[in-house]
Order: C-alpha cells, then structure tokens, then sequence
C-alpha cells in the first residue's frame, strides 16, 4: 500500500520522516487510525476486585473508566455523559454504586446504564428513553493474565491474534517469578508523569534499543543496584548472557531477551532472605519451564503503546499520548502476590531508585526522548529525516541455544534497529488503512524482517 503515510517511512533506506514525531496533524490521524481500532492495555484486575471497585484510565486520549459490576464483569466505558460531555468519574480510583454527572445530574450505573434523570417528568415529558443514553462501551474487551485489554473496534481481531507470539515475552511480565501462570499484582499504586516528548520515542526504544547503552553508563558506574551494582550484574550474569533482539513485525511488537545458561539462573547473588527467596522462585521456575527457563527478563512493546520490564521489579508502562510533543507516562508495577512482605519490600525500593520520574535509569532515557522531540520541531530541519539503518542486514539467528522456543525463529543476537523499523512500518500500515480488513492485508504482506 502506497500511502500518504507509508511515504513517510522509507523500507528501503530505513529512513523515517521526523514530522511524525512533532505534527499535531499527525498526532489528530493516530488517534483515528491507531488508537480508535487498536488493543489498549488499561488496567489489571488487581486493581478492580470488587463490585464497584473502578480505575479511570485511558484510551490514546481518550479517558475511560475500567469497573467491576455486580456480576464480577469487568466493563470499560467511555468517562463522559451523554448529556453535554462532562466527565462522570473525577477520581483515579476507587469504589461506587453510581457514577453521577457533578453538571446537571445524570447517573449512571457500574454497568454503564443510565439510571437517573433530573427532571425527567417535567423536562422530558418521561420521554426520554434512557437505554439509548448509557456510557459509551468498548467494543471489546479481553483478560489476559490479569493485564486488561480494550479495542473501540467491532472488528478488531481477537487480542489472542493480535499479540501473536508476542505474549510469550509478555508471559516473562504476567507470570509470577516462578513460572507459575499469572498470581501478579499491581503494588505501589500507578506512577503517572508527563514528558515533553512525541509517545512513539518510548515504544521504540522499549521493542528493542540495545543500541542505547551509552545513556546508562552512569547508572553502572553510580550503583544502584542491590549489592551497589545494577540489577543482576554479578560475574556470572556479566560473562555468560546474552541479549537477544526478538521481532514480530507482521505485528509491530517486539522486545529483548536475555538469554543465561542454564547452571546461572537460579545464582542470583542476592543476600539473605530476599536472596533465598530468588533462588528457590529461580530453581522452581526451572523445574516448571525447563530449557526455557533461561530466558530471563528483558523489556519489549505490543503496538501501539503498551511496554513492559520483564525483569524485576515487573513493569507495565504505557504511553499515554497528550499532544504531538507530550506524553503522559503511567506505570505500573507487578510483584508476586504471594511472595513475602520483605521481597516486596525490596522490590518497592529497587523499582523507585531504578524507574519512573525519580529513577536514575528511566530518567536517563526522558532526557533522550525530550531532545529527540525538541529536534523534530521546526521548518528547517523537517525535510531531514532519521536514520534507522542500524544492522540492516537484520538476519534471522534462529535461537540454537533454545529451539523449542515457540519465537525462537525471530530472534536477532545482539543490537539491531530491525524491530524499530518494523514498529514504524506498523504504524504506516495503520495510518494509511480504513479499517481493519486493510490492516490484516498489509500484515499478511510482511515476511520476514523490513
Ligand atoms: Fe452530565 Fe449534563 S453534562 S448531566
């Protein structure tokens, strides 16, 4: 498909337009094309346990409300009356009956239904039929393992489709850290910050930036890490893994792996009882997942604008897109429900000294994102684009180490911008389709890398 927006992207010399990073154009067409068919992360089922327990989240920018009804349904709703547009739900989260409007008074049920009126008799004559002016639904919305989906989109494909074997990497997030499946929560309560910068900046460099390791040095050097290192980086972590680029570009997902073999992964170095614990979640989850156990940690994004840290702490971040140049960052963070007070104690720590707007590694990365943005703005520099020809050649190593692994055939060793230019050859596909017939033609087209 040659499109508008296709020309934007250019497959053959890995070039990228920088408009898209700073157009407000561009920005009004994403939230059409993108964000109103694509699946949406909104929550976790952690945060939503009882009847009336709601979380108002969001959509591209679009705010919904995620709520459990009385029938333990979980619904996701658009947080706007019907009337005039007024916000039904001003609070981040909690419990209620009735989501009443504070303008002129409609309610509406945890089922989205509207179940009162002010001045129904002598305003509306009892006339108005009230089925026709519930909340408006997703169209569609899927659990996977505690983390909560939603599409706009009648015809979006199944999420299961849609993540492909991307959720095999989004299982190193989901699952506990003995491999058993789900038993996550969210802890902490969500971290939300802006940053002055375009949100495709994030996704790219969470799918897969092995190349960005300079802005991190001084985290190694500082030490933040539990023993006064970073997370992980004892000897046998240092001399024995290895990084692995995995690519689902006929999606736009992708992510890195970290590979150790197998007599490493459960010697985490960790003193005491938090080091205990590792290693006996460690020996359990090779017990449970054999071979495949060696496969640790990593970050990745699902497309659009879902990313996660698979190590711990556990993280889901997602991009909230604010305007072309800003972007409201939500985190969230998943520890083990069932592990002890302390382990979630140290996790706590870690993931405020390592992530988010007071951590020293995540900041290192704002600051890119932030002069990224700033350098896409401005008449002059706008017909120069950027240049994503990192390993071109991007060929497929099939995973030796791990055949059995169900991606194993689309891994890349080492640093490539291969799964960078398969997110920007996503996003051309979706902003030139009209709908979703279009999007799975265009899919289908892509083998191999781009
Ligand atoms: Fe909600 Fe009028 S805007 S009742």
């Amino acid at each position: 498909m040659a499109g508008e927006f296709s020309a934007m992207i250019s497959a053959k010399t890995s070039q990228v337009d920088r408009k898209i990073f700073s157009d407000e154009e561009i920005f009004r067409e994403e939230q059409r094309r993108i964000f109103a068919k694509a699946w949406i992360f909104v929550g976790h089922e952690s945060q939503i346990p009882n009847a009336g327990d709601y979380f108002l989240s969001r959509m591209g920018i679009d705010p919904v409300i995620l709520v459990r009804d009385k029938s333990g349904s979980i619904g996701v709703f658009h947080n706007s009356c019907r009337h005039r547009g007024m916000r039904v739900c001003r609070y981040d989260a909690g419990n209620t009956r009735l989501f009443t409007c504070s303008y002129h008074g409609w309610s509406f049920g945890i089922d989205g239904k509207l179940v009162g009126v002010p001045g129904m008799k002598e305003g509306y004559c009892n006339k108005l039929d009230k089925s026709e002016w519930g909340l408006i639904p997703v169209a569609k919305i899927a659990n996977y393992k505690g983390a909560i989906w939603a599409t706009w989109d009648a015809d979006a494909v199944s999420l299961e489709e849609y993540l492909g074997d991307m959720r095999y990497m989004l299982d190193l997030a989901l699952d506990s850290h003995d491999g058993t499946e789900g038993g996550s929560e969210v802890s902490i309560g969500v971290q939300k910050w802006t940053i002055p910068s375009n949100w495709k900046l994030s996704a790219e460099n969470f799918i897969g930036d092995l190349y960005h390791n300079i802005s991190h040095r001084s985290v190694d050097m500082v030490g933040i890490g539990p023993e006064g290192t970073s997370q992980r980086r004892d000897e046998g972590f240092i001399n024995n893994a290895t990084l692995v680029s995995v690519g689902f570009h006929e999606r736009g997902h992708g992510g890195i792996n970290v590979y150790l073999p197998p007599e490493y992964v459960d010697a985490r170095p960790y003193p005491g009882e938090i080091g205990e614990w590792f290693r006996a979640a460690d020996k359990a989850r090779k017990d449970r997942l054999g071979e495949n156990a060696c496969i640790l940690g990593g970050v990745g994004t699902v497309f659009p604008n879902m990313s996660f840290r698979a190590n711990q702490p556990r993280q889901i971040i997602v991009w909230n897109p604010v305007s072309a140049t800003e972007t409201e960052v939500w985190s969230w963070y998943l520890f083990d429900a069932k592990s002890p007070d302390s382990v979630k104690a140290f996790m706590r720590e870690y993931a405020l000294r390592y992530c988010g707007p007071a951590g020293m590694t995540e900041r290192d990365d704002m600051e890119n994102w932030q002069g990224a943005t700033e350098g896409s703005v401005g008449g002059v520099v706008e017909s120069f684009p950027y240049n994503y020809a990192y390993n071109l050649a991007d060929d497929e190593q099939p995973f030796e180490a791990l055949p059995n692994l169900p991606y194993a055939k689309n891994a890349v060793i080492g640093a490539t911008e291969g799964n960078a230019r398969g997110f920007y050859r996503q996003w051309s596909i979706w902003m030139d389709a009209t709908n979703w017939d279009e999007i799975r033609r265009e899919q289908m087209k892509i083998k191999g890398r781009i």
